[in-house]
């Protein structure tokens, strides 16, 4: 069921995928959950394994520029976003071409298109043993957290996928920065490791601010799924916690050293299971890698709460935030 991705691993993958069949799959963001993006039928078991809503439309993967341009149109603004970022961690919305042949439902009928070409030897080996562009959303159950190792993905799809190829923990740990580049100017949809500023410097333009109540234009949800409950562990989060409450979990971030529990204790007194820290000398690159699986991991603890460390809004700290703050939603 998992087997670790080799050629011959990579190559059985393939064809299940040309089989109509599920495959989750490394990328150097999250696991993703990948089918055919051509064929309907099997786009459609990934929407009812993950019990997605049918509006919340897919990430097409594609193993080069030749064909992302055989599916979407592509301006020389878009052009130069994908010379400057792919492979990457950047998922650009773009026109469908006319002549497109990936099924309706993986982009929910929209006119538009989510593509990206995933920087990870082992899903690009994938793409092109296939042959196939793959349609692959977060290999979770929707609005829980994104899965960042096999064993995190086997936690809620064994045995509903045909295969988990395993390639050990994501690089990049958080999802890919959707950039909308379809219309006069561009819109970052979700923000991720790629920033504003990284575009900026890249293309010459600044992308319109992340509105983190979902960009909407004309009433229409521009990435539906930023509309949704999304992220979430089961226990409630506390978010810029600058002390502890009585049976509260911590989720740190730099120092805890001086971190106090309300009526009496120190943070650092918590048993191990109740404590992580993303990163202790408050690297944002490394508290990104981490977020899920600590999340995740202080969430089975079952602790009343989960206080979490203010992040500095810079940089790849405004994707840790914009997930935390989805994390903490409740319905
Ligand atoms: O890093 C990633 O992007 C991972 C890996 C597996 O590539 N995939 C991922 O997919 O995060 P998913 O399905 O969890 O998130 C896709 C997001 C959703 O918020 C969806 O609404 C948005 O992309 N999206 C897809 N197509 C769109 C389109 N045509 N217009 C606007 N938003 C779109
Ligand atoms: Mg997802």
């Amino acid at each position: 069921m998992i087997k670790t991705a080799n050629a011959q691993s990579i190559n059985e993958a393939a064809k299940i995928l040309q089989n109509g069949g599920l495959v989750a799959m490394p990328t150097e963001t999250v696991y993703g959950l990948a089918a055919n993006a051509l064929d309907g039928a099997a786009v459609a078991r990934i929407f009812a394994t993950k019990s997605r809503p049918a509006f919340n439309p897919l990430i097409i993967h594609v193993p080069d520029l030749e064909a992302a341009q055989q599916i979407a149109l592509f301006t020389p603004l878009a052009l130069e976003a994908a010379h400057a970022f792919w492979p990457g961690p950047l998922s650009l919305i773009l026109p469908r071409r006319e002549d497109c042949r990936i099924s309706d439902l993986a982009s929910a009928g929209l006119p538009t298109l989510a593509v990206r070409i995933p920087a990870h030897p082992v899903a690009l080996a994938l793409l092109r043993a296939s042959g196939l562009p793959l349609a692959a959303p977060s290999a979770n159950e929707s609005g829980k957290l994104s899965p960042t190792t096999p064993a995190h993905v086997a936690d809620t799809l064994a045995g509903r996928v045909d295969m988990i190829l395993a390639a050990g923990s994501c690089k990049v740990g958080l999802e890919s920065t959707i950039l909308d580049i379809s219309g006069a100017e561009p819109v970052i949809l979700r923000p991720g490791a790629i920033t504003a500023p990284d575009i900026h410097a890249a293309l010459g333009v600044k992308p319109c601010a992340f509105n983190p109540d979902g960009a909407c234009t004309e009433n229409a949800p521009k990435a539906p799924g930023m509309l949704l409950k999304h992220y979430a562990p089961d226990t409630n989060l506390r978010l810029r916690a600058i002390d502890l409450e009585p049976g509260e979990a911590l989720l740190a971030f730099g120092s805890e050293r001086f971190m106090g529990i309300k009526g009496g204790g120190a943070a650092t007194h918590l048993p191990e299971h109740l404590r992580r820290n993303l990163s202790e000398s408050g690297d944002l690159h490394e508290a990104a890698r981490n977020l899920f699986a600590m999340l995740k991991v202080l969430d089975s603890a079952r602790p009343r709460q989960i206080a979490v460390m203010p992040i500095p809004e810079t940089g790849l700290g405004i994707a840790i935030n914009d997930r935390l703050k989805r994390a903490a939603q409740r319905d």
